[in-house]
């Protein structure tokens, strides 16, 4: 079955068939560091039977990028990252690992957590902000850009640390709010093709959409190496392109939105295994 979009013309999508099984998916091996690529939803009112890595819906030419860090093109970002750890900055004279030490210790697990409430703050951060924050008041250094190249290699390098280790962000007291907010952003439909994230994501994964077989979106992978991109990529920027698919005007990368929707996503998708750095396509 063709696929196509007309551009202009509300919602003529259309998503082709197709089972989860067979070759498309590989039966063996797992993506270097992990134990498992799939889930059980931890609640019966989970929107998902079970809850699937995005890896999962990988062709193996891609997969096997991921099935060995030697072959992984995010790993470059990885090493990047763990030079920046010790690199001094700011005029306070520091390096991350002036009060953190090996990162091997410190920030294992931490990775699994984020987005993370923040008490001083009052909000929940996500690692990019969690680490600007660190530049600005723990070492008086310039916040780096979200994108930048610092930047994803020090998310990287830091979701690294958790890697195998399950998604578990904390969706309870303050943070219910956020989730609640992320949820409406999720399931509300946007853009000239008036979609919502679940119309690819809940109802139509395990499907080809155009060219694109489609996952359940969901964020264990990131920061992600995409071939497309040719490089590493935040989740916000994977948001931002979704959102630019349905022709929506996207959220702000950093916005309380992006933010809220990555915590709703992250307990969504709890129990997934850490992958940072994925390669997709
Ligand atoms: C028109 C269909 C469509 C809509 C709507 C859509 N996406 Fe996607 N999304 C895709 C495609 C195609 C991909 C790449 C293949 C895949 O992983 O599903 C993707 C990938 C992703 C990924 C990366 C998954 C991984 O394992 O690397 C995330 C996260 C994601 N989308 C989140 C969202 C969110 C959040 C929304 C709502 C703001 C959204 N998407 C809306 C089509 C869509
Ligand atoms: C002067 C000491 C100091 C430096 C330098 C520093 N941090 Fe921190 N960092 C902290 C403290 C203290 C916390 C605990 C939260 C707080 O009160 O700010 C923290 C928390 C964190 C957390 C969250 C940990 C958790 O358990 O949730 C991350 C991630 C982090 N820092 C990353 C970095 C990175 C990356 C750098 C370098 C770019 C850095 N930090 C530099 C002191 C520092």
């Amino acid at each position: 079955m063709k696929v196509s979009i007309k551009a202009g013309l509300v919602a003529a999508i259309a998503f082709a068939g197709f089972a989860v099984t067979g070759s498309t998916l590989a039966d063996e091996g797992l993506p270097e560091g992990v134990t498992a690529v799939k889930a059980t939803p931890p609640s019966k009112d989970h929107p998902l039977d079970e809850i699937l890595s995005g890896w999962t819906f990988r062709t193996p030419e891609t997969q096997a990028l991921q099935q060995d860090d030697f072959e992984n093109p995010g790993y470059l970002w990885v090493e990047r990252g763990e030079a920046l750890w010790s690199e001094v900055d700011g005029s306070a004279g520091k390096a991350c690992a002036s009060c953190h030490n090996d990162a091997a210790d410190s920030m294992k697990g931490v990775g699994a957590e984020m987005p993370k409430w923040d008490a001083k703050l009052n909000r929940p951060l996500t690692m990019e902000q969690r680490i600007n924050n660190c530049r600005t008041e723990n070492m008086g250094a310039k916040e780096w850009k979200w994108e930048s190249t610092q930047m994803l290699s020090m998310t990287s390098y830091v979701r690294n640390q958790s890697r195998g280790m399950p998604v578990n962000v904390q969706a309870d007291g303050p943070m219910a709010s956020w989730v609640a907010k992320g949820k409406e952003v999720y399931y509300t439909r946007v853009g000239q093709l008036d979609m919502s994230c679940a119309n690819c994501h809940e109802a139509n994964y395990g499907k080809y959409i155009r060219a694109d077989f489609l996952s359940q979106g969901h964020s264990n992978g990131f920061p992600t190496y995409r071939l497309k991109w040719q490089k590493i990529g935040s989740l916000h920027r994977r948001f931002k392109g979704c959102m630019k698919n349905i022709r929506a005007t996207p959220y702000k990368v950093g916005g309380d939105e992006f933010v809220a929707l990555e915590v709703y996503l992250a307990q969504r998708g709890k129990g997934l295994q850490v992958e940072a750095p994925a390669v997709r396509n």
